[in-house]
């Protein structure tokens, strides 16, 4: 039976990774540190199907500190783990970047590096491109991170490629554009637009709602996944997007429907770190691994929508 890595594993996108693999029938070892990023109980969730599952087990670790070599021997590593966030990456916080998001990587592909890997699949960010030279963006720009977000997330990536080229490790690199859907972490705009709402309290925008981003709904992030696994170019980088191209208040909108409650909205200065738009050119996902995103927009809120009402109950 195929056995994967699965780093980040009670995260928003690690545990809906790990959901679909043992789905497939791969078994799945996961790894966590149940970070206090947000709310511990939220990924203890995520967890609840995982853990009922026979070919699932899970290691609650650092793995910026612990002994790798605890970890197993696996066909596949998808490495998801990492301090998310780009408005909390500024002043001290930066040291839990570096640590849970460049050391961590390095020590991963330390222990993997002379394994027989089919693929070392590492969770990269847009926020690689910051405020892009051009748009849509292709993977050959130059990155040119925003935030200290941004730039330990492409350390990773460059830690990432260059393990393969030094060790012929599999390597490959897939730059998220802003992902979404059930289980979205509680610090990002669409999962606060819902949690508000529902309460009957305001919303906060930040800058004049006029943004836009490049937005993936959390099912295409995961097909990429797998398909990197499968089919990835030596050294391949993706961006993974090209879904739906909207402004923060489009969504609002689309959100009021499908919640059936209006937006009440504050609007605050943009932060620093945020760019003010994204755009992934997704050919080279088109090209290497045969795939476009699926879902759209309205179609993909709906689902998130559903699942934070399942979570935070409707105010009527
Ligand atoms: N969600 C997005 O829109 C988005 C966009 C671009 C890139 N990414 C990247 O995708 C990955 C997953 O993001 P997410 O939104 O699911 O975040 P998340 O915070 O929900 O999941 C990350 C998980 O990693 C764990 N973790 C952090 N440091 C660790 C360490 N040192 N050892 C073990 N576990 C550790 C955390 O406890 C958490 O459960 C991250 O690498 C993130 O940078 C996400």
């Amino acid at each position: 039976m195929t056995h994967a890595l699965v780093t980040g594993s009670a995260g928003f996108i690690g545990s809906t990774l790990t959901d679909r693999l043992l789905a497939d029938g791969v078994r799945v070892t996961g790894v966590d540190l149940f970070t206090d990023y947000y709310d511990q109980a939220l990924k203890r969730r995520n967890l609840e199907g995982a853990a009922k599952h026979a070919n699932f087990s899970l290691l609650e670790l650092d793995l910026g500190e612990a002994d790798l070599s605890r970890l197993p021997d696996v066909d596949v590593v998808f490495h998801q783990a990492a301090q998310p966030g780009v408005r909390a990456s500024w002043g001290r916080e930066f040291a839990a970047y570096t640590h849970h998001n460049v050391l961590a990587t390095q020590r991963l592909l330390e222990r993997y590096k002379q394994t027989k890997l089919e693929r070392f699949v590492y969770a990269s960010s847009s926020s690689v491109y910051g405020d892009a030279e051009s748009y849509p963006t292709s993977e050959t720009v130059l990155p040119r991170p925003f935030s200290p977000y941004g730039v330990t997330k492409l350390a990773g990536e460059h830690l990432t490629l260059l393990y393969g080229r030094n060790f012929g490790l599999p390597v490959a690199a897939l730059r998220y554009f802003t992902v979404y859907g059930p289980r979205q972490r509680p610090d990002m705009a669409f999962h606060r637009f819902c949690r508000a709402m529902l309460a009957g309290e305001p919303i906060t925008v930040y800058g004049d709602g006029r943004q836009s981003r490049d937005f993936t709904f959390v099912a295409d992030a995961i097909e990429a996944n797998v398909r990197a696994w499968k089919g990835a170019k030596p050294q391949g980088v993706y961006n993974i997007g090209g879904g739906s191209q909207v402004e923060v208040m489009e969504a609002i909108a689309l959100l009021e429907k499908s919640l059936e409650v209006k937006a009440r909205v504050n609007f605050e200065p943009r932060p620093a770190g945020d760019p003010l738009r994204t755009r992934a050119d997704a050919s080279r996902l088109a090209q290497d691994l045969g795939y476009r995103t699926t879902v759209g927009i309205a179609d993909g809120l709906a689902a998130e929508a559903e699942w934070a009402r399942s979570l935070y109950g409707r105010v009527r």
